[in-house]
């Protein structure tokens, strides 16, 4: 049998799993290229654009995850790296370590196929199975596709910050929305969870 006849049994357009595992070091330099590209547009998509991270910076902040049990994860599909998430302390202060603020990217040329939601959904999961309580994100006001994301996966509107940047010559008001994980503030936390 031909090469050629080889080719035609496989479908062009088979559609390729997207995977959600935790980041590696190996896929710093995707990530980068991925957020980098959203503060390029920033204009029309609202994400800050302050403090560029450069790889060295990311690759301490990785570290500084897994010292802290902070979930950090990648989306791949057909082994790119398409997308990414992760979680901060939402502050540093002791009472606070429930709490976590997370970030979300989709490379611009996979928006809209559900990776972004895949990786939310997995991001909750790893947070609630990490004992964390509270998941904070800040969002733009102009940023309706964030806005729609967080709403859909049960994120409730808690703040608005009114002219709180100022970005590309104008005032921008930022949303703050809040999600409980697992009991929430239902019921104490458990007896030295979290290992803090
Ligand atoms: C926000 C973002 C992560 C969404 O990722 P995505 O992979 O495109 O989203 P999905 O395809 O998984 O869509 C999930 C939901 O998001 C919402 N959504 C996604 N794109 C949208 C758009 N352009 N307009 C309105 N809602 C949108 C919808 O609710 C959608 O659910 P539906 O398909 O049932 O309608 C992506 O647009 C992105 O990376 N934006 C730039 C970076 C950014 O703004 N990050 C968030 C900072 S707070």
């Amino acid at each position: 049998m031909s090469f050629e006849a080889d080719k035609q049994t496989v479908p062009e357009t088979a559609p390729q799993p997207v995977i959600i595992r935790p980041s590696r070091d190996s896929d710093i330099g995707a990530m980068l290229a991925i957020y980098r590209r959203h503060i390029r547009r920033g204009i029309e998509e609202g994400v800050e654009d302050s403090g560029t991270p450069e790889p060295d910076d990311l690759r301490d902040r990785r570290k500084n995850f897994r010292n802290h049990r902070l979930p950090h994860l990648v989306a791949t599909r057909g082994g790119e790296v398409v997308g990414y998430a992760y979680v901060v302390l939402f502050r540093k202060r002791p009472a606070y370590r429930f709490a976590v603020k997370h970030s979300i990217y989709v490379h611009h040329e996979h928006l809209g196929r559900g990776i972004g939601g895949s990786l939310l959904q997995e991001l909750i999961d790893a947070c609630a199975a990490a004992g964390f309580r509270q998941m904070i994100g800040y969002i733009d006001a102009d940023n309706a596709a964030s806005l729609a994301i967080h709403e859909k996966f049960g994120f409730a509107r808690v703040g608005l910050l009114p002219g709180i940047a100022y970005r590309y010559g104008h005032w921008a008001d930022t949303v703050m929305v809040q999600r409980s994980l697992g009991a929430g503030s239902t019921e104490p936390p458990p007896l030295l969870s979290l290992g803090r």
